[in-house]
C-alpha cells in the first residue's frame, strides 16, 4: 500500500491538521489511523458493543507499552459510554413523539442505558436454565456430599450423570455427553475427585463440538465450552483451579492430557476428604508433590520467590503428611493437605520458570497399561528421573536436598545420592512402592512406553530430552 499521506496536502491549522485526499481533493475524507487510532478503536468498540448480534462482549488489547494502555483503556471506556449514551437519547427521542419534560426524558434515556446490562444478566441466569451435575461410582452418596449439593440446588432443573470412573474414558463421557445434548445442558457442576473435574471438563467441551470427544483430546486444546464448577472432594490434582484434564481411551489403552476451561468456581471443603481410603490420601500427597517437583526440579536461578513458593508446599506436605495418615479427620491439617494440592497445580508456582513432567507422561503411561492409580506411578517413576537426569538437574537437586532435606555436608556427589535417597524414602513413608517390581511391572511394558514415545516423536522434560530411549533408561533406573 503506497504511503500517499506523507505526500498528502495537508490543511488547517498547525494543531488541527487535515488530510487532503490525492484522488478526489476532499478536505477531511482522508484519516491517518495511526494519528486517530483512539478515536478510531474506540469508535468500532462502541459499535461492536452495542450490536444486538454480539452476545459476547470482549476487547482484547495488546499494547508495547503499560501507561498508553492504560490510558487508552480509559478512554474507551468512557466514549463507549458516551456513545450508549447518546444512543439511548436518540432511541428514545425517535420512540416518543410527545411533549416530555426533561426530567421524564432523563430518566428513561437512563432506564434504556442500562437495559443492555439487565439483558445480560438475564442471560446469565437464562444460561442456568439445565444443570448437568456429574458423579463418580458413588462415593458421594455415602459420605453425605451428594445430599448437601441437592438440597443446596432445590427447585432446580438438574440432570444427574453417574459412573465417570478414576482415569475417565472417552467411552463413558461420550454417553454424557449425548445425555447433555439431549438435554439442552446450559451449565455444568463436577462433584468429586480430579477424574470427575477431568471428565466433565471434556463433556464441556464436547457439548458444543459436532464431532467425537476423542478428537478434541488429540487436538490437547478444547474449543468453545459449557461453563463448569465443581465440588471437590478429592484433593491431589488442582483440576478444580486449573484448566487441565486427563482422558483414558480404553479399547487402545492410551490416556492423554488436554486443555479445556477453567472452572468458574470451585468449593473446599475438607470435611469432604474425611472419607478417603488411606491409599487416595496417600496417592494424593505424592501427586501434589511431584506436581511441585515437575515445575521445581529444573533450571536453578530462575526465580528465587516461584523456588520458595514451591519449597513452601513441599515443605507443608512433608509435614502434614504422616498426620493426615494417621487421622483423616483432622480438620486443620486435611485443610493443609486441600490448600496445597490447589496451589500445587493452579499456574502459581510455574510463572517464568521452566517446567519437566516427563515423570507425569511416563506415569500416564504406566496407568494406561496397567491401570496404576496416578499418584502411584509417579512415587516410582519420579526416582528414576532424578537418578537418570542428576546431572542435568544438579543445581536444583543440591538445593531441594539442602532446603527441604537438611542435607549439607559432603561432596556435591554426595550430597545429591543423600538426596535423592530421601526423596525415595519419603514415598515410602506414605506406604507407596518406589520400585516397578514390587508392582509386577517389567521390560514389556519398558519396550511399549519406549516405542510409544519414539513412534510418536515425544521429547518432554525442561530440556526436551526425554524421547523414548530416555525414558527407558528412567524405567530401567526405577526396576
Ligand atoms: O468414583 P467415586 O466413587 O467418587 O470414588 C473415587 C475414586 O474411586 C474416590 N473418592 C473421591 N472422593 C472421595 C472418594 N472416596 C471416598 N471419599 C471421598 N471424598 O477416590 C477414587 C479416586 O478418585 P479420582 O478422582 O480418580 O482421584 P484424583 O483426584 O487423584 O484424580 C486422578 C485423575 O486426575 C488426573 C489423573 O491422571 C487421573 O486420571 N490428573 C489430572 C490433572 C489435572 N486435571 O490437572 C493433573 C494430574 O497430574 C493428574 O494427571
Ligand atoms: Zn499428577
Amino acid at each position: 500500500i503506497p504511503n500517499l499521506g506523507a505526500k498528502s496536502a495537508k490543511t488547517g491549522s498547525q494543531d488541527k491538521q487535515q488530510y487532503v485526499c490525492p484522488f478526489c481533493h476532499s478536505k477531511r475524507g482522508l484519516s491517518l489511523m495511526g494519528l486517530r487510532s483512539v478515536s478510531e478503536i474506540s469508535v468500532s468498540l462502541s459499535q461492536m458493543f452495542s450490536s444486538q448480534f454480539n452476545d459476547d462482549k470482549k476487547a482484547l488489547a495488546f499494547s508495547d507499552n503499560v501507561q498508553d494502555a492504560a490510558h487508552h483503556a480509559g478512554f474507551f471506556n468512557h466514549r463507549t459510554w458516551r456513545f450508549g449514551l447518546r444512543t439511548a437519547i436518540q432511541e428514545y427521542s425517535a420512540t416518543n413523539t410527545g411533549l416530555v419534560s426533561l426530567d421524564a426524558h432523563k430518566a428513561a434515556s437512563d432506564a434504556r442505558l442500562h437495559a443492555d446490562k439487565v439483558n445480560e444478566i438475564r442471560h446469565l441466569s437464562n444460561l442456568v436454565l439445565v444443570l448437568l451435575l456429574t458423579f463418580g461410582g458413588g462415593s458421594v452418596k455415602r459420605n453425605g456430599v451428594y445430599d448437601q449439593v441437592v438440597a443446596a440446588l432445590e427447585g432446580r432443573d438438574l440432570v444427574e450423570f453417574w459412573g465417570i470412573e478414576a482415569n475417565p474414558s472417552v467411552e463413558t463421557l461420550r454417553e454424557a455427553i449425548a445425555l447433555g445434548k439431549e438435554r439442552k445442558v446450559d451449565f455444568l457442576l463436577a462433584v468429586g475427585g480430579g477424574s470427575v473435574i477431568d471428565g466433565t471438563k471434556l463433556i464441556a467441551a464436547g457439548l458444543l463440538y459436532d464431532g467425537d470427544a476423542w478428537d478434541i483430546v488429540l487436538k490437547g486444546q478444547a474449543g468453545k465450552t459449557v461453563p463448569l464448577a465443581t465440588v471437590l472432594t478429592m484433593s491431589a490434582t488442582g483440576s478444580e483451579m486449573n484448566s487441565g484434564a486427563v482422558i483414558s481411551r480404553y479399547e487402545t489403552k492410551e490416556k492423554y492430557a488436554f486443555y479445556g476451561d477453567y472452572p468458574v468456581f470451585s468449593i473446599l471443603d475438607p470435611e469432604t476428604l474425611y472419607s478417603l481410603p488411606k491409599r487416595q490420601v496417600a496417592c494424593g500427597l505424592a501427586d501434589t508433590f511431584v506436581h511441585v517437583l515437575e515445575q521445581y526440579m529444573t533450571t536453578p536461578h530462575q526465580s528465587r520467590l516461584m523456588d520458595r513458593w514451591a519449597e513452601g508446599i513441599l515443605h507443608t506436605v512433608v509435614e502434614i503428611a504422616p498426620k493426615a495418615l494417621a487421622d483423616e479427620r483432622d480438620y486443620d491439617t486435611m485443610s493443609e493437605y486441600m490448600l496445597s494440592a490447589t496451589l500445587a497445580l493452579n499456574d502459581m508456582i510455574r510463572m517464568g520458570v521452566t517446567q519437566d513432567w516427563a515423570t507425569h507422561m511416563i506415569g500416564h503411561e504406566l496407568t494406561a497399561l496397567h491401570g496404576l492409580t496416578h499418584g502411584a506411578t509417579l512415587a516410582i517413576v519420579i526416582n528414576g528421573t532424578l537418578r537418570v537426569l542428576r546431572g542435568q538437574k544438579r543445581g536444583k537437586l543440591l538445593q531441594y536436598g539442602e532446603r527441604i532435606w537438611g542435607i549439607a555436608g559432603g561432596s556435591e556427589e554426595e550430597r545429591i545420592d543423600r538426596t535423592i535417597a530421601a526423596n525415595e524414602a519419603f514415598f515410602r513413608s506414605l506406604g507407596l512402592s518406589t520400585r516397578l517390581s514390587e508392582e509386577g511391572i517389567g521390560e514389556e511394558t519398558i519396550a511399549e512406553i519406549e516405542r510409544r514415545f519414539t513412534a510418536a516423536g515425544d521429547r518432554f522434560g525442561e530440556a526436551q530430552n526425554v524421547d523414548g530411549a530416555m525414558a527407558r533408561r528412567i524405567l530401567e533406573a526405577c526396576l
